[in-house]
């Protein structure tokens, strides 16, 4: 089976193309490297340099690959930035993802996975989030994956399209080959292992002042193989029926519980200082992953913190300008 990535020379695409190689798919990669880079690329994935928001372009590409699947990572995927520049998303997002699925409906690609995110549920009321919470976005970044998801529903009644949305809470952590480098980073993670590897002078926790045991926000770290694992068992599922699944450990960690779960693992000191609160940022996002455990079997083979960082440090150890001026890996 031939899988279309696009976005995978970002971060969780290139990690997921990596999995799905291992695993005996065939993979196109369609990427603009406008955030991805094209050393984060398998080797043995065929390569598409192309936009989203060319609608000629993707039928190009999807005439030539004939996938029988799309997973799609390519977007914008920052909830602050979006907040500051809401139309990159409500417009860019969306008008990518719909020119995909025109793409994908009019070439005959009947399988359709997207990355949607913990942000379809705004600052939630419980404490752990099913499928079931009240959708209400928080921010213009959430809102855009979650007219994607409708968009998926219609296409399913209308045009017969399988999807799967995915509803990734924390990302985090690194393959052996593969890792986390945005440009500017804004990820807690790698901005905290930067200052362990003394980059970068301290870390700012973006306030105390939440109505958490510590103060600090309280996210659910999820590790990136895992995730990718989570894309190759919906696909294979979706023979079955449409999925949706909330994405994390099911355990949340504050802000400067990941702090010092990082100072463990790096035996660095870690300065930290506290910062004004970033706008559109929730208190509390942790996920019940029960109905992805309970319908296809999916377990974290990575649930502990330290695992997580320990994977992202080893990474960024092994690669402290990121992939820049790297050469092509496996
Ligand atoms: N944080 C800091 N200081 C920093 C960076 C982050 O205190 O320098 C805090 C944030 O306020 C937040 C937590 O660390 O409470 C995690 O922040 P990240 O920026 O690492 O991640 P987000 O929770 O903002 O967002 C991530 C993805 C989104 C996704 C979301 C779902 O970037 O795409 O998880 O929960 F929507």
């Amino acid at each position: 089976m031939k899988v279309l990535v696009t976005g995978g020379a970002g971060y969780i695409g290139s990690v997921t193309s990596e999995v799905l190689l291992n695993r005996g798919y065939e993979v196109a990669v369609f990427d603009n490297l406008s955030q991805g880079h094209r050393a984060a690329v398998p080797a043995d994935a065929e390569w598409v340099q192309g936009d989203l928001a060319s609608p000629q372009k993707i039928r190009e590409a999807i005439d030539q690959h004939r996938p029988d699947a799309v997973m799609h990572f390519a977007a914008r995927s920052l909830v602050g930035e979006s907040m500051d520049a809401p139309f990159a998303y409500l417009r860019d997002n969306v008008m990518n993802g719909l020119n995909l699925l025109d793409a994908c409906v009019s070439g005959g690609v009947e399988r359709f996975i997207l990355s949607s995110t913990a942000n379809l549920f705004g600052a939630p009321a419980s404490a752990v989030i099913d499928e079931q919470a009240p959708i209400a976005p928080g921010s213009p970044y959430g809102e855009s994956k979650w007219a994607l998801e409708r968009a998926l529903h219609w296409l399913s009644q209308t045009k017969g399209l399988r999807f799967a949305s995915l509803r990734y809470f924390n990302a985090a952590g690194a393959s052996e080959a593969r890792g986390e480098h945005h440009t500017p980073e804004t990820h807690l993670i790698p901005l905290v292992l930067q200052v362990a590897a003394g980059h970068r002078e301290h870390i700012t926790i973006f306030g105390d002042d939440y109505d958490t045991p510590d103060g600090t926000c309280i996210r659910d770290y999820i590790h990136v193989l895992d995730l990718a694992d989570a894309h190759v068992l919906a696909l294979q599922a979706l023979e079955q029926g449409n999925r949706v699944y909330n994405l994390g450990n099911g355990e949340g960690f504050s802000v400067r519980q990941v702090i010092e779960t990082a100072r463990a693992v790096t035996g660095a000191a870690i300065t930290e200082r506290v910062g004004q609160r970033r706008a559109g940022d929730p208190a509390r996002l942790v996920a019940s992953s029960y109905r992805i455990r309970d319908e296809l079997g999916w377990a974290p083979q990575f649930p502990a913190l330290e695992q997580i960082i320990d994977s992202a440090w080893r990474w960024q150890q092994r690669h402290p300008e990121g992939y820049i001026d790297r050469a092509l890996h496996k």
